[in-house]
């Protein structure tokens, strides 16, 4: 039986400007029939109410014609008394009637019940965003659930507000953004990215069998060893071709992505809050929002689904979106100096610094209170007036007459016991009392939940901004949580912590950015503990990792741009030996490693011969030339470093596709194979394109100019030999020839 498609369609605003969906379907609501869609050009989500009155998933993958009309949502049968709810694919499945898989809401009521079932209530349009409202049956605890899809990328955003109705307290005792669900299919592959500090986001893949793969953090913040990103795919992803799905979540606390593959065989993806040690009491009219899970389609392998995700981020979720200035070319003294900074030490590096080009000088830790190591002074963020005398200004009028804007660094949350504020609020930290209070790098957590704690770090930091001319924040968090206690509060409340924590660093970050509307922020934890959508929204960049070597960060650099845009990725320029691994390499193999993401210079240029200067002027001179191109174009991962791989080469496309640069890396030659052959992507086939080399050698012969066709179809060839060598070209789009 046919039935006719009788819809509401809601016109979005940007649908107009983007290259999108048909105008006017991006939100499709089938009433009769009730059913969602929300569309992009080639991607539709669809869902809707079953005949039970559950909200359940239809359909996530490609883009739908508008000539289909979508069947009557059906309840799955149940073929034994052993299925119950967990039959049917819901949206947002409540703890309640027999489910056994993953809830993504799990409720306690003060009378001891602990059943929640979730039925669909009503739906309305704000603006971009679909919000449809779920219903306890017969409880009033309502649960409003959020969508907005992006109609350039096909990503959607999806969240919850949990609203206490019933006039009586209730505890939310685990609490998701969303639940993703796949068709069933016995061959997916899980892809995720895991680490520790100095090695982060390793690219894992697994196949997702029967059963749950948690991916998490208990620590309190993102952590380094997971990070909450997914992508799934049918068999193992092949770089630019074949269905992926990919995700990330916007949290910077404890949380947890579960991948579950049901009984049927079907994948469903839960992920928001970790519910361990997890508890959030609701009074009676009190709501709680969780974060946003971002969550996309393309039949275009990892590659795509990298890029769409850059793509996204630049002009949706950073603070400059949709348009972020290029990130500058920095200078930071932490590794030439450590703790040993003062004004006559760094005005010497500035002035050498300015002289190839850096952009924006930091001074990193050591400059406030008595912060000589790590063993005292976090927490006292006044200017230590025995290694600056007259304060930080005098030092950053200098940055400034050198052409340069000036930057700090801070770890705003944290508290050395041997500091003022230690000795004034030892109540301050998270701890349980009478238990000991673990420390890292001797240093404790501050309880920022608390609302005298957040006001203090917010007007610390507020004052210095006010009273010196600081471009930039290197915002650091160097560990993790232990007892995590807020004696104060209620007991029946000490576990909101988990997220009040987190609003809290929220706030003061937008507030600082609000006061002093040019501060850029950079976050950092100790590498890359605290990279995601959440913070990201916050800050302009991110530090991937205390490593620095060139060659290791190959590898963490292919990781991270599988879930994060390169204009975010800080690389430093630092010395050989590297002081991880004492590994040397050549200043221009550690250029070009650098060069691939957003360019620093870490190195003690106090050290450098006229040499050194002269190559590294040279290559910041470049890099100024493609860094658009390199930090938010399409980035094309054309040869892996993973799995001991001899070689990496990736090539970014600007995105009016004038420029492509690429970056050829050789780990070590042997029995004198040749490099590969470079085919590069992304170009006009028609169109011409002019070869500059950066650095490196092409083979004898090579052509220095041709079509996109032949960069693309017959390639380029590399004179590569030896041990950590690399290369770098530019291909700028010429006139045709006639
Ligand atoms: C850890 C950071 O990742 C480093 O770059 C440096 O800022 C130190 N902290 C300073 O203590």
């Amino acid at each position: 039986m046919t039935r006719a498609r009788v819809c509401v369609i809601f016109v979005l605003a940007s649908i107009a400007t983007a290259q999108a969906a048909s105008p006017g379907d991006a939100v499709r609501v089938e009433e009769a029939a009730r059913v969602f869609e929300l569309n992009s050009q080639s991607v539709t989500y669809a869902f809707g109410v079953n005949e039970r009155g559950e909200l359940q998933s239809v359909h996530w993958g490609g883009r739908l014609a508008n000539s289909d009309v979508l069947p009557l949502v059906k309840a799955e049968k149940r073929h034994a008394s052993f299925d119950l709810s967990t039959t049917t694919p819901q949206e947002y499945p409540g703890w309640g009637a027999g489910l056994f898989v993953e809830p993504a809401l799990k409720v306690s009521f003060p009378d001891g019940n602990r059943d929640l079932v979730l039925h669909y209530d009503s739906y309305r349009v704000e603006g971009k965003r679909l919000l449809v409202q779920l219903k306890d049956l017969s409880r009033d605890v309502r649960v409003q659930l959020g969508y907005e899809v992006d109609p350039e990328t096909g990503i959607v955003a999806r969240s919850a507000r949990i609203e206490n109705h019933t006039g009586k307290d209730l505890v939310v005792v685990q609490a998701a953004a969303a639940t993703w669900t796949l068709p069933a299919a016995t061959d997916y592959v899980l892809y995720s990215l895991s680490g520790r500090w100095g090695a982060e986001t390793n690219l894992d893949h697994r196949p997702v069998v029967p059963g749950q793969t948690v991916l998490e953090s208990r620590r309190g913040s993102t952590g380094h060893q997971n990070n909450p990103w997914f992508a799934l795919s049918h068999g193992e992803a092949a770089e630019e071709a074949g269905p992926v799905w990919f995700g990330e979540l916007a949290w910077s606390g404890s949380w947890r992505i579960t991948v579950e593959q049901d009984d049927k065989h079907r994948v469903r993806i839960t992920g928001g809050y970790n519910p361990f040690d997890f508890s959030y009491r609701l009074a009676p009219g009190a709501a709680l929002e969780t974060p946003v899970f971002y969550a996309g389609y393309t039949a275009g392998g990892l590659g795509e689904a990298s890029r769409l995700m850059h793509r996204f981020q630049l002009a949706h979720i950073l603070p400059q979106a949709p348009q972020p200035r290029p990130r500058p070319v920095l200078y930071n003294s932490w590794e030439a100096t450590q703790f040993n900074v003062n004004e006559a030490g760094q005005v010497r590096l500035a002035q050498m610094a300015a002289k190839i080009g850096v952009e924006r000088f930091v001074v990193d830790d050591g400059w406030f209170g008595a912060r000589d190591n790590d063993k005292a002074g976090l927490g006292d963020w006044t200017v230590n007036r025995r290694k600056f005398p007259n304060g930080l200004q005098p030092l950053i009028d200098k940055v400034h007459a050198l052409g340069m804007d000036f930057g700090l660094w801070v770890e705003p949350e944290m508290v050395n016991p041997d500091s003022d504020l230690y000795r004034r609020h030892p109540d301050w930290v998270l701890n349980f009392p009478g238990r000991p209070r673990t420390e890292a790098r001797n240093q404790l957590v501050l309880n920022l939940a608390r609302q005298d704690v957040r006001d203090y770090v917010f007007h610390a930091l507020d004052q210095l901004l006010t009273q010196n001319d600081i471009a930039f924040l290197k915002w650091d968090y160097n560990r993790n949580w232990s007892e995590p206690g807020w004696p104060e509060q209620k007991i029946q409340d000490q576990q909101k912590v988990y997220v009040d924590y987190v609003e809290n660093l929220y706030w003061i970050m937008r507030r600082l950015r609000e006061r002093h509307p040019k501060l850029e922020i950079e976050s950092c934890s100790g590498g890359g503990g605290r990279v995601d959508l959440g913070i990201m929204s916050l800050t302009d960049e991110v530090w991937p990792s205390d490593n620095t070597d060139p060659f290791d960060r190959l590898s963490i650099q292919d990781g991270f741009t599988h879930a994060y845009t390169p204009a975010v990725m800080m690389a430093w320029v630092t010395d050989s030996p590297n002081w991880v691994n004492h590994r040397s390499t050549s200043l221009e193999y550690r250029f070009l490693s650098s060069m691939q993401g957003s360019l620093g210079i870490g190195a003690d240029l106090t050290r450098w011969n006229a040499q050194d200067f002269e190559t590294a002027a040279r290559l910041v001179a470049e890099y100024k030339t493609i860094r658009t191109t390199v930090q938010q174009g399409r980035l094309f991962r054309l040869l892996s470093p993973r799995g001991g791989s001899q070689y990496s080469v990736t090539e970014s496309v600007s995105a009016d596709g004038q420029q492509a640069v690429l970056f050829a890396f050789l780990h070590s030659s042997s029995m004198l194979y040749p490099y590969p052959r470079i085919q590069l992507r992304g170009l006009e086939p028609e169109g011409r394109y002019r070869l500059r080399a950066i650095a490196g050698k092409l083979e004898e012969g090579s052509l220095e100019e041709a079509s996109g066709a032949y960069w693309m179809s017959r390639g380029i060839d590399l004179q590569l030999a030896g041990d950590f060598q690399a290369a770098a070209l530019v291909f700028e789009r010429v006139a045709s020839a006639k």
